[in-house]
Formats: C-alpha cells, structure tokens, sequence
C-alpha cells in the first residue's frame, strides 16, 4: 500500500497513529539536528521530521532529497511544538521511521508555489509542472465542481446528456472553421464544430424535448483574454418552449451555481435590457452594471456653442465619475491618449469638473459659459467632485463604443470593477441582422437558425436591418456567458432567411438542405442556449483569463507550447491523405 492518509488530513486526533504517506517533497529544511520536510499531494501539505539523534542514516537519506521528489514515509503523527495555524494540519508532524525514495526529480523550471517566479511562457511549456501549484489545481477543482452541479441541476429538469460528433461539417457561427483532412475521401474536409447547433436543433425533431452536452467547441478567431480556439460550452435546447421559458431555467441555473458554489443567494429576478438600450446607455451589448455610469446624449446642450469639434459631430455623449474631480491634468491627459488608441480610434476627450462651489469647470470653457455647464451638471445630475467626460463622433454606434471602453477603463481605475461582486443580466431583442462591411451583406447577428420576432416578421422583407430576433445573452460583469435563441421551426420561413443572407436556393439547399428537410418531418418549436464554460468557471473564480482554468490551454498565437501544435506532417502521412502543402511567405 502506497500511503494510508492523503496529506491534507491529519489533525491532532490522529497523534499517535502510525500513518504511510506518499506525495512530492515541496521544501526541505535544516534546522539543528533536524530536517524538516513539506510533503505535497493534492489534498495538501503535511510537515515531515526526520531527527539525526533518532536515526542518523534516516537523517543523511532525508538530506539527499530534492524539490519534487516523490517519497513514500512511515512515520507516527505527533503534535507540533511549533504550530502553523495557516495549514489545515499545521497542528501536527509526522516523526518519520522509514523513508522510501520512489523517484527523484531534476529541479524545476519554476518554484511550485502560489507565487511562482516562473513567467507564462515557461509554466505554459512545463504545464503539468504548472498544474501542481496549488493555485491552479483549484480553479480545475472549482471546474469540476461547476460540472457536477451543472449535471445535477440540469439532470434533475429533465435533460438527457447526448454527445455530438466532433468530426462534421461547417456550421456557420461567424467564425473560421478548423478542418480535418479525409483519407477516405481524398480532397475533402470535416470540420470541427464551432457548436453542436444544427445537431441539437436535429435532436428536438427527434423528440429528445431536453438536450444538453458539455460540448467541446473550435473556432478559429483571434484570441483574446475570454477566447480560446478550443472551449467548452454547457450546450443546451428545449423543445415546446418560448423565449419565457428558456429564460427561466438558466437564469435559475445561473442562480443554482452562485448558491453552491460560491454561497451567494440571488434571490431578485437577473435585470433585463433590450439590445437597443444596452447599446445606447452602455455603448456595448455587454454593459458592466456592477456600476452604472450610463451614458448620456448631450447634442443639445453642446451643440451651436462655436465648438467645431462638437459642431459638426453627429454624436455627443458622456459619463459622469463619481468623486473623479480629483483627477489630475496628468490623469485625464492619460486617459485621452487611452481613448485614442488606434484599438479604440477615439477622437479625443473633453472633461468637466464639478467644484466645490457647485460651478463646472471644463477643458473647453471658452466656448461654453456657465449656463451651458450648469445644464450638463443638471444632464448627469452631478455634484461636487464629480467628473464628467465627453467623445464625440460622426457615428454614433462607433462613438458609443469608444465611449464604453473609456467607461470601463474608468471604472477599473476607481475599483468599480469588483471581483467579488456580481452582477447578472439578460440582454434580449437582439437585432436579427448586421451588415458586415468584409462581406459587403447582412449577416445573422446570433445565427441563421434564430428566429424574427413575430410582430417584426412583415418587416424581413421591406426593413430587414429593423428586425428583432428571439435572441438573449447572459451577461454577468460585463462577460457574455451565454447566448441563445428561440430557433425557427418552419421551414418555409428558414428558406427566406436563407435568402436575406444571401445565400441563392442552390446554395442553401446543399449547405443546409437536411435541416430545412427534417422540419417537414413535423419540427416542434425548441429554443436553447449556450454557456460558456470558461468564462463562468473564470468568473466565479476571479480569473483574468479563460486560460488559468483550462487544463491545457493554447497562446495567444493558437499553440500549445507543451505538446508544440501545431506541427508539420511527414511526408508519408501527406501522400495518404493526398495534400501537397504550399505554404506562401
Ligand atoms: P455563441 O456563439 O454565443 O452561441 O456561444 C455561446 C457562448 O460560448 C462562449 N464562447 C467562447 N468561450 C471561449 N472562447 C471562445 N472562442 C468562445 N466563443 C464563444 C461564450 C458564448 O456566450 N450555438 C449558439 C448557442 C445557441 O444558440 O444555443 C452559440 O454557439 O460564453
């Protein structure tokens, strides 16, 4: 027998006992004839001691070890003169009889501590060396943990777990697809699923009525902070449902997750905010309400004051930073190079400050008097100490996009951006259409399976850009983890979709021909959702990155430093699968 005791649970009960451990030697210390040892396993650390005037050999053996080491030690629990209150077994030690050295270990890297020294290239290319700190070991804990009550939770509303499969073909979610060359079939590709759309749409008119996978998803995007080119959605569909319905259980899932996982009760029903709002108040379909800094449209108190700048924008908004006054010109002057940043393009920024005395200093007071700014004061209802901040643009959806990551950069500077706190919201009607200026068309907002909304339906063909969908995201500060639609059934009004996206009868017929086929075969009405898996895990556990709670994750170039993907084939493997490569530049 390995060990009979983890290390992590020992306490002062057990003294006496004799116990067999095994686990990897975090740090060693001499102290007089002594030599203390931390062993690690999963469950924790337990302090070894190995005593020279006991058993010198034992002693001279213990000396020899290094960091990561992995022992197995007989010993008897005995209390600590010296207790460390910060471990859970910090009241006791094991007086070590035997020691067995089952594999010695070349020096790491990087220490294996919560504060490693280790930069994130090299942890990431000894990951599983990475992976034994305790701090990453717990966000993979709190993942499973997240599962486990996903499962639960979703087992016990009636929906049955079905796994799709991974090598299909592409299904149109707006990214790039990864794609698998066929040997069987020279000259032709899988790709890999972006989601389990279509198949879960297919399962409802099967009759599965409640289906949910936790789905592994490939898109071939550029990568951010929330982005991985492989992630995991908790995939989700419903069959005889409205948007009501949906919105229901996942919310109540969400609620179920922040109770057992992290003790929080949300007992208030999650806000809801039109797409049409989101964009207008918070310049982003993702508003951060842990704070509320809404915007506010100011072209007639600014306008045909003699400002040009303002004169011939077509947009006008700001914010108001409560207590920001203090600011310094340093600051703002920071803050206006922050927003001109070519990521955010912002023209530049006008401020205004609340005094003491109640009046409002500005950048640009020579063309405003004081009546004007008394009724921007008024505009934001602010008070003394108060910032205000203004952009201006000649689009006004391009303004207010610039204007909410000057928001956010705000708010991050005044700490409103609590990790600890957590604010949950629905965003709905969302637009059915967005033109893309790459592909010169309208393009489906969510994707082409999602539904108009009924009273929106007479527009598809004369205002199709006006038109809602049956579309939502859960937002929860500022992060989207989750996005769905209540899907069409028809396949008659799939058709029409098909064609306001451009695609001609032929062309929708072979890409989704089978879909449009099986919803003749009697389609119930169903809807879904997808979370995304990281980004709630991340979330929940205070993460900056996706990446800190994927076991195995890839850079921000879409390689996995560890394994070195991806990779060239050989020869051999070319000619089965009949590719010549031809790589330019
Ligand atoms: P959507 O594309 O909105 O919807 O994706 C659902 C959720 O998946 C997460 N997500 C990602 N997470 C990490 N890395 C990525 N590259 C990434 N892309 C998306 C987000 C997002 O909210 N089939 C639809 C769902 C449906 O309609 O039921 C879909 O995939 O948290």
């Amino acid at each position: 027998m390995y060990r009979n005791h983890t290390c992590g649970e020992l306490r002062i009960a057990d003294c006496g006992k004799e116990v067999v451990l095994a686990g990897w030697v975090q740090r060693t210390r001499k102290m007089g004839g002594m030599i203390f040892v931390d062993l690690r396993d999963r469950y924790g650390i337990t302090q070894l001691v190995f005593d020279d005037n006991t058993d010198s050999d034992l002693c001279a053996q213990a000396g020899r070890l290094g960091r990561e080491f992995v022992i197995q030690v007989i010993g008897v629990v005995s209390e600590r003169s010296n207790k460390n209150p910060k471990m859970p077994t910090g009241d006791i030690e094991i007086m070590v009889k035997t020691l067995n050295i089952i594999n010695s270990a070349l020096t790491p890297p990087f220490t294996i501590e919560d504060d490693s020294d280790g930069g994130d290239d090299i942890r990431m290319k000894y990951r599983y060396l990475d992976l034994r700190r305790s701090c990453v070991r717990r966000n993979l804990e709190l993942r499973h943990n997240m599962v486990m009550e996903i499962r639960k939770f979703l087992d016990n509303r009636s929906f049955i777990e079905v796994e799709t499969p991974i090598l299909i073909n592409s299904t149109p979610e707006g990214a790039r697809d990864f794609v698998v060359p066929s040997r069987m079939n020279p000259g032709q590709f899988y790709a890999l699923p972006q989601s389990p759309q279509i198949l879960k749409q297919l399962l409802m008119v099967s009759g599965f009525d409640r289906y949910f996978q936790i789905a592994k998803c490939f898109r071939d995007e550029d990568l951010r902070a929330d982005r991985q080119p492989e992630f995991t959605q908790i995939d989700c569909e419903m069959s005889f449902v409205e948007q009501e319905d949906i919105l229901e259980v996942f919310e109540a899932l969400a609620k179920h997750l922040f109770k057992n996982i992290l003790g929080i009760e949300m007992n208030e029903p999650f806000m809801r905010m039109t797409w049409h709002d989101a964009m207008k108040y918070y310049g982003s379909d993702k508003p951060d309400l842990r704070f509320d800094m809404r915007f506010v449209e100011l072209m007639d108190i600014m306008k045909g004051h003699g400002f040009s700048v303002f004169d011939s924008s077509a947009y006008i908004g700001g914010i108001c930073a409560k207590g920001a006054a203090v600011y310094t010109r340093k600051q703002i002057d920071q803050l206006t190079e922050y927003v001109k940043r070519p990521q955010i393009g912002g023209k530049g920024l006008v401020y205004a400050r609340v005094e003491a005395d109640g009046s409002v200093k500005s950048s640009v007071d020579k063309f405003f008097n004081q009546d004007v700014l008394q009724k921007l004061k008024a505009a934001f209802c602010a008070v003394p100490g108060d910032l205000i901040l203004i952009m201006c643009g000649d689009d006004a959806m391009k303004t207010r996009k610039q204007l909410s990551e000057l928001r956010l950069e705000v708010a991050r500077q005044l700490g409103l951006r609590d990790k600890s706190k957590f604010k949950c919201l629905w965003v709905v009607d969302f637009p059915m259409y967005e033109w893309s200026d790459e592909e010169n068309r309208l393009m489906a907002m969510h994707h082409p399976f999602t539904s108009p909304k009924t009273e929106d339906v007479p527009l598809l063909d004369t205002d199709p850009a006006s038109v809602r969908a049956n579309a939502y995201d859960m937002v929860i500060n500022g992060i989207e983890v989750g996005g769905g639609s209540i899907r069409i059934h028809d396949s008659s009004l799939q058709a029409t979709i098909f064609r306001i996206l451009g695609f001609t009868q032929e062309e929708a017929q072979q890409k989704f021909g089978f879909l449009m086929n099986a919803f003749k075969y009697g389609a119930p009405p169903h809807g879904g959702l997808a979370f995304g898996l990281d980004r709630l895990v991340s979330i929940f556990a205070g993460l900056d990155s996706i990446r800190d709670c994927i076991a195995f994750p890839k850079n921000n170039s879409g390689r996995d430093v560890m394994l070195d993907a991806p990779g060239p084939l050989d020869q051999l493997q070319l000619e089965e699968l009949q590719i010549k490569v031809d790589v330019k530049g």
